[in-house]
């Protein structure tokens, strides 16, 4: 019963056969899964070669801004639409309570996406197609991506960032060049 005190001794006993089994079998598990993470990283389609760079919250807003004052197409609401040059390097910034700015991409045209925080940490999760990255802020995260399909993509916040973290969203658009 767990409301009698354990007799003496209790953590000296040996280890049942069977709970050694289950001990083994999660360790053998756990290392085989995790040469699996470095196996789908090859062969998968969603694990992302990323890389990471040390900024500032000032410098990458400096960035964002030179980019969507040079390149902005249209305006939706608050947010601008920004069509940067295919191939170019893109920024979008997560704060609290949106990723910014929109983007406008080609579909086929590679692209160097920078995503960074202002303020504090925020999920990246573009959907539907179910990438993933947390951002931070003070570290450029790039991911260098090639749209293969056109459409409106969401960008929803998967990290918990205050009040209004279910209202923190973006939109990239993918078109064909024309
Ligand atoms: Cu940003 Cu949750």
């Amino acid at each position: 019963m767990a409301i009698a005190s354990p007799s003496a001794g209790w953590w000296k006993e040996p280890i049942h056969k069977v709970e050694l089994i289950w001990i083994i079998v999660a360790f053998l598990w756990g290392i085989a899964m995790f040469f699996m993470m470095i196996y789908w990283h090859g062969v998968g389609s969603q694990n992302l070669s990323n890389e990471a760079y040390r900024t500032t919250p000032a410098d990458f807003a400096a960035k964002v801004d030179k980019m969507t004052e040079a390149y902005t197409v249209r305006q939706e609401g608050a947010f601008p639409v920004v069509r940067p040059p295919p191939g170019s390097d893109v920024y979008m910034m997560g704060r609290v309570y949106m990723w910014w700015p929109m983007l406008e991409l080609v579909k086929g045209e590679t692209y160097r996406l920078h995503l960074s925080s202002i303020d504090l940490q925020h999920g990246f999760s573009l959907q539907p197609v179910n990438i993933n990255l947390q951002v931070h802020p003070g570290y450029e995260m790039v991911v260098t991506m090639t749209p293969n399909q056109t459409g409106q993509f969401g960008i929803v916040c998967n990290e918990y960032c205050g009040f209004g973290h279910h209202t923190m969203t973006g939109r990239i658009y993918v078109v064909d060049n024309k």
